[in-house]
């Protein structure tokens, strides 16, 4: 998405060699306009593919996903991170580790908002080591539910998350893919 290669220029901040910071559209303000052309790229790319459930995490997923799952006309379920491990029978729930915030976190989904036979939509704001993808993939597997694909904004191709869910077979779409971060410059690949 061309449009937000070049906000990603004009407005991206490169935090040492890891960290891109897009707080001024993205992680805490957020621009409506550019998150709308967001959800409508996504649904254009997985329009054919009978999505009825789109799943994202709690926060930074929620705007795109919100806007595909008005365009695709299906209901949007984000995860919500919870900090105590202990378990509760009314969820699904699969714990993954943040090499970004050196932490575990556990993602929880109620089995009222997932089902079985459900073709769900995935969507995230970043892809880097691809943990939260893969704690969503398990979520949808504990429902029964199966896995059309994953949307999503920014990748950092260089992390390992792309080629994890590459090699689990599944159709990834981003729609900025970054190859190489340094400083100021920051490299997409077509
Ligand atoms: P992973 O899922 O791909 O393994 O990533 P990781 O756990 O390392 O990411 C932890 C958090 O940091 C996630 O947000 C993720 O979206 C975000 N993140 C990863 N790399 C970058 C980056 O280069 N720039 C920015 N801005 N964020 C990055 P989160 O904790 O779930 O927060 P939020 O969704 O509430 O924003
Ligand atoms: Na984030
Ligand atoms: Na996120």
């Amino acid at each position: 998405m061309k449009k937000l290669e070049e906000v990603i220029l004009s407005h991206g901040k490169v935090l040492g060699k890891d960290i891109l910071k897009v707080d001024s559209f993205l992680n805490h303000q957020i621009k409506p306009k550019l998150i709308k052309e967001m959800g409508e790229e996504f649904a254009e790319h997985f329009k054919d593919k009978n999505i009825n459930k789109i799943l994202t995490v709690e926060s930074s997923g929620i705007a795109p996903a919100v806007i595909t799952g008005l365009v695709l006309d299906c209901d949007v379920v984000f995860a919500r991170k919870q900090k105590s491990l202990t378990t509760d029978d009314n969820t699904f729930s699969s714990t993954c580790y943040s090499y970004t915030k050196e932490e575990m976190k556990r993602l929880i989904v109620s089995k009222d908002y997932l089902h079985e036979n459900e073709n769900v939509l995935l969507i995230d704001d970043f892809l880097a080591n691809g943990q939260a993808a893969k704690a969503m993939v398990a979520i949808c597997k504990q429902a029964g539910a199966n896995v059309a694909g994953i949307g999503i904004v920014i990748e950092k191709s260089y992390q390992d998350g792309r080629k994890l869910l590459d090699d689990m077979g599944i159709d990834v779409y981003s729609l900025a893919r970054i190859s190489h971060m340094d400083g100021k410059e920051i490299e997409f690949i077509d």
